[in-house]
């Protein structure tokens, strides 16, 4: 896999304010206090060193403004404490005076969950950035939420073991911001959800309580699973500080095909096709749209993996094993059946492992691609197979019947609707690159897409979460009794709501 930051850069143009471009959603709670000069002395305390604190208006940027470039806060402090008892002081102390607080991981959020609205205060876990433990007998890893996903893996792979998650985004979010967000990625169909792989958690509840249950072994009965009310809560229960994560051994052997394919309902026969013939070595099974490959050729300029022809669909598909020779053989034979059948029309197959990484590389491009143009609005949504592409071709049609789109035209805001994603897990992202963020593209697109998606019997959220972008929406994927339950569970732990306020709780 590749091994860098994501790319920040794509545009020029400032970023808009949450609390202006939404101001019809959210007006400041002014039950919530402002920070006072006797605070910032409070945190110096408890910090013992001003490079901690972050209150400077050029480096708060970082903090206040998302990876799409589509929300930014006013939050005058970030704080980077380095234990779990000083993130427990400061939230006790934030409680008691009612401070609202983001928690912050590593900040490429697609929901725009990791940056405040107005001016809460912004808790980087970034400093608690300590591998704890590994145990190289169970596969167990104990490690602070701060580390970055990558790094934790590059550690793993030294013990011959493997970080059971992985995504493009690794080499900036953290552990701890993978298991809030409850992150899937590219392995989920081969490894299986954080909810199955994470043994425990040390997290601080928003009065300062220090949870732990980091050590947890495969299998407790005993009494409600706590730690699953933090996997996926979006930093509205707690601050994460801690995650123990069971860990499989690494692959010794690996390979990666790229496949073009003339018709949805050839994709659905390959992948039937791969489950029933690759089973146990069949890793990741990744869906492109032709317009997302156009993109990220016009953009990214990268070598195109299959260069003859413009197919409609495309698929990358990953073997993962223990014996070289075995998995390269059934893929083979895999793939030779699959073009005698007329499912696959052309194909590559990685022949070392810097062409296996370029397929990768190509694959984890795609969002930065539709995030160039100006901005990109993303729906991350599950939905059965049957149904899957038909969201891209749908929305595709809203948005010429509004006459709002043209690949070429720079007068219209939209650039192109695509579609990719891990078919394997049945979860589509449907991105709309615009030119800019623009309000009229925004109400054609919603509620739009979620009264699909909800007709369609799927879900507004397969990965990236609610954060703000959804905070209207839950209602579509969940029902009365459960938002009730969710509210209850939130106002029990956090009753001043301090803890990442005007999100989806
Ligand atoms: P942040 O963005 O900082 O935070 C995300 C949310 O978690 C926020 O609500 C925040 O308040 C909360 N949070 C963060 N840290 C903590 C903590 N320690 N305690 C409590 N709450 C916390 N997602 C996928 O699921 N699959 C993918 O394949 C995928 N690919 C991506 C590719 C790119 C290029 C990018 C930019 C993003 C991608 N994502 C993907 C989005 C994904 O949500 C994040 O990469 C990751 O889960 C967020 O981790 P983070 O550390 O950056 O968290
Ligand atoms: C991906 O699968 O690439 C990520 O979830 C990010 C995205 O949806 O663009
Ligand atoms: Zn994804």
């Amino acid at each position: 896999m590749r091994s860098i930051r994501v790319n920040r850069n794509y545009s020029t143009k400032t970023v808009a304010l949450t609390a202006e471009t939404y101001s019809d959603k959210v007006k400041r709670d002014e039950r919530f206090k402002k920070l006072e000069d006797s605070d910032l002395k409070f945190f110096e305390s408890v910090l013992k060193d001003k490079n901690y604190l972050i209150t400077n208006e050029d480096d708060l940027d970082f903090f206040n403004e998302d990876w799409m470039r589509k929300y930014k806060g006013q939050s005058k402090l970030v704080l980077k404490p380095k234990t779990t008892e000083q993130v427990s002081e400061i939230l006790k102390y934030c409680n008691e005076k009612k401070l609202a607080v983001v928690p912050q991981g590593g900040n490429t959020g697609l929901v725009g969950g990791s940056n405040p609205i107005f001016d809460e205060i912004i808790l980087s876990v970034a400093n608690l950035n300590k591998i704890r433990s590994f145990d190289e007998v169970s596969g167990i890893l104990k490690s602070d939420a701060g580390v970055i996903l990558e790094n934790a893996d590059n550690f793993l792979a030294e013990k011959g073991y493997l970080f059971p998650l992985d995504l493009g985004a690794k080499g900036s979010c953290h552990v701890g911001g993978v298991v809030a967000t409850n992150a899937g990625g590219l392995r989920l169909l081969r490894y299986g959800s954080l909810h199955g792989t994470v043994l425990g958690l040390e997290a601080v509840l928003p009065d300062g309580t220090i949870y732990s249950s980091m050590d947890s072994l495969r299998k407790d009965n005993t009494g409600y699973d706590l730690k699953q009310l933090f996997i996926g809560s979006e930093g509205t229960l707690g601050v994460i500080t801690g995650v123990s994560i069971l860990c499989p051994a690494r692959p010794a052997a690996s390979n990666v095909a790229f496949l073009a394919v003339s018709s949805y309902e050839a994709v659905q026969k390959v992948f039937t096709g791969a489950r029933r013939e690759l089973s146990e070595i069949l890793s990741a099974f990744e869906f492109m749209d032709g317009t997302s490959q156009e993109l990220t050729r016009r953009y990214l300029k990268l070598d195109y993996p299959i260069e003859s022809g413009d197919y409609p669909y495309y698929i990358l598909i990953e073997t993962s094993g223990s014996n070289k020779e075995h998995d390269d053989e059934k893929l083979e034979t895999f793939l030779g059946n699959a073009m005698e059948e007329g499912l696959v029309d052309d194909g590559v197959v990685a022949q070392d492992e810097t062409q296996l990484r370029n397929l990768w590389n190509w694959r984890e491009s795609l969002p930065e691609a539709t995030a160039h143009w100006g901005g990109v609005y993303k729906y991350d949504v599950s939905l059965p197979l049957k149904d899957y592409y038909k969201l891209v071709e749908a929305t595709n049609q809203r948005l010429s019947e509004r006459g709002l789109i043209d690949l070429d035209d720079d007068s219209k805001p939209v650039v192109e609707a695509v579609g990719y994603g891990h078919l394997g897990d049945g979860n589509l992202h449907l991105n709309v690159a615009v030119r800019e963020y623009n309000k009229e593209v925004e109400k054609a697109l919603e509620p739009f897409v979620y009264e699909w998606i909800k007709e369609h019997k799927g879900s507004i959220s397969a990965e990236h979460g609610l954060g703000f972008q959804k905070k209207n929406y839950i209602g579509y994927s969940k029902s009365d009794i459960e938002i009730k339950m969710i509210k209850e569970i939130k106002n029990h732990y956090d009753p001043n709501c301090i803890l990442n306020p005007y999100k989806y709780v």
